[in-house]
């Protein structure tokens, strides 16, 4: 690994344009990484692109069906490969929060399309690309976004909570699937940081006690830049064991 684990590293970031997924955007593109990022509103990506200039900006939803090929091949043609995916891009479920008695079933069915079935179907597009990185040893990771919510049972954080939660539960699934092929799957929290999520969800809340979601990017990024090292360690000893 070089001393900065980031330089020509292929990265895809749903969720790219506020919060916590610019703040990991602005750092990798810092750290000479290639970047892509999603989101839906297209000025905004155009806007985070023309900022950080190399980096590609992809519009598209997450949670639409249709979006994800083109979301795919749009990545894969940009960054030529991808070795990291982080699947950052959430629905809140009800806003204002809502109990599960009076959350609507088509606020529950947006959550669990927006925070599941898009990071699946997403990570299934593209898990061809990441086994061809992890076959060339460059430490191939899918970090799916979590929250303390999917393990808590949080009253009125019913829709987001159990679709983290199914997040988190598939995440590790997909681990043990597939660490063997060498493509690494972590989910990891960041903690409540001061991002238009979060006031959307607790509009009363003492912004001064969140988190600046720059921190939380930076410990994501140790986490990856962690998990990677440990996996070229282990194509190293298996390497060296497979040597006459
Ligand atoms: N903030 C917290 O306190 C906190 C705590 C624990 C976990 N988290 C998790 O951290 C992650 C980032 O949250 P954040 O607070 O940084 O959120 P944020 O500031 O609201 O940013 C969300 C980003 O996702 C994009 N997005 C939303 N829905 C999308 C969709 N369907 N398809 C594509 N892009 C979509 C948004 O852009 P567009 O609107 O243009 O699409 C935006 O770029 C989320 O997974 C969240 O659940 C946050």
């Amino acid at each position: 690994m070089p001393t900065n684990p980031f330089l020509h590293a292929r990265v895809a970031i749903t969720g790219g344009t506020s919060g916590l997924g610019l703040a990991l955007v602005r750092q990798l593109h810092a750290q000479g990484a290639h970047v892509a990022f999603v989101a839906r509103h297209r000025d905004r990506v155009a806007e985070v692109a023309r900022e950080h200039p190399g980096t590609h900006g992809i519009v598209g939803d997450v949670s639409m069906k249709d979006d994800i090929y083109p979301m795919a091949l749009q990545i894969l043609g940009d960054l030529g490969g991808l070795d990291v995916l982080v699947n950052n891009a959430s629905d809140l479920g009800p806003t204002p929060l809502a109990l599960l008695g009076d959350t609507e079933c088509e606020d529950l069915e947006r959550a669990l399309a927006t925070n599941v079935l898009g990071p699946f179907r997403l990570t299934k597009a593209l898990l061809g690309a990441l086994a061809a990185s992890a076959r060339e040893g460059r430490g191939a990771l899918v970090l799916n976004v979590s929250s303390d919510a999917a393990v808590n049972a949080y009253p009125t954080w019913g829709a987001y909570g159990a679709s983290k939660a199914a997040l988190r539960h598939l995440t590790a699934i997909w681990d043990a699937e597939l660490s063997e092929q060498g493509v690494r799957f972590l989910s990891v929290d960041p903690g409540d940081m001061d991002t238009p999520l979060h006031a959307l969800a607790v509009p009363d809340a003492d912004r001064s006690s969140l988190r600046r979601p720059e921190d939380a990017a930076q410990e994501l990024l140790d986490a990856i830049g962690k998990a990677r090292a440990m996996r070229d360690f282990r194509d190293e000893r298996v390497a060296s064991a497979a040597r006459p």
